[in-house]
């Protein structure tokens, strides 16, 4: 099939922008996303052009990596699917697709599709962890854990911090991937003794990247790949709030 794209080319940080028309004549539909990508890129550079530069690692939905916004989607129209696990099968013959990285204050653009995500690693430095000493591996069952929390951490513990959430949100709100990383920590037993902390250092550090606020609109969990809820929004915001209330992890945040 034919794919006509328009991609946002950016050659750094510094200059501006443009989107540039490329077409692919031989897209085979069984290609992912990012194997189409690679074809452009062949035909590119055997023409010494600039190829177009995107992010990827593992090409298996896992890394968070990947991702850029696809006829304003983020990661494309395939609801819970990261960009590497978008088939082209999904499109039709002669396509048009727009490309553009996502769009954030807190994510500056690095080259075309490429953004500067250091901030998600700056938020959970803050506090995304638990702070134990390992030791040797337990017994399995020494610290029981209810079924249901269980399993609402292993869900909030599937985000893979692609911004995805970010990139959709009208506000640029990083609400949906701090749920998931507070929900995660904060529904086991081993996360409690810095759950008032963890909540106040991560959003306060969230604030000074520039993250918007959650207002509740919703396209977050719409096109997170990893389906996260936003119920992990309401977990985080009343850690917050407790901790605030109570005066407790609010010393160092
Ligand atoms: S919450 Fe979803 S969209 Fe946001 S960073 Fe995590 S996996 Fe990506
Ligand atoms: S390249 Fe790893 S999630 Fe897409």
């Amino acid at each position: 099939m034919r794919i006509i794209l328009h991609i946002w080319r950016q050659r750094n940080a510094s200059e501006s922008g443009r989107m540039v028309r490329y077409e692919v004549p031989d897209v085979n539909e069984h290609m992912s996303f990012l194997e189409m990508l690679d074809v452009l890129n062949e035909d590119l550079i055997a023409k010494s052009e600039d190829p177009v530069a995107f992010d990827h690692d593992c090409r298996e939905g896992i890394c968070g990596m990947c991702g850029c916004m696809v006829n304003g989607v983020a990661h494309g129209p395939l609801p819970g699917t990261t960009l590497c696990q978008l088939h082209m099968r999904h499109f039709k013959d002669g396509d048009e697709l727009y490309l553009e990285p996502w769009r954030a204050r807190a994510f500056p653009v690095v080259k075309d599709l490429v953004v500067d995500r250091s901030a998600f690693d700056r938020v959970m430095a803050a506090g995304g962890f638990i702070s134990v000493s390992t030791g040797s591996a337990p017994d399995g069952n020494a610290i029981l854990v209810p079924k249901e929390n269980a399993d609402r951490s292993m869900d909030a513990a599937a985000c893979i911090g692609c911004g995805a959430c970010v990139a959709m949100c009208p506000n640029a709100s990083a609400s949906l991937f701090l749920g998931a990383k507070i929900s995660h920590l904060g529904l086991l037993p081993q996360g409690q003794p810095e759950r008032n902390r963890r909540a106040v250092a991560m959003v306060a550090q969230a604030n000074h990247e520039l993250f918007g606020s959650c207002t509740n609109i919703g396209e977050c969990e719409a096109v997170c790949p990893k389906e996260i809820k936003l119920e992990t929004i309401a977990r985080m915001n009343r850690d917050f709030l407790k901790a605030k209330w109570s005066g407790r992890g609010t010393e160092d945040a």
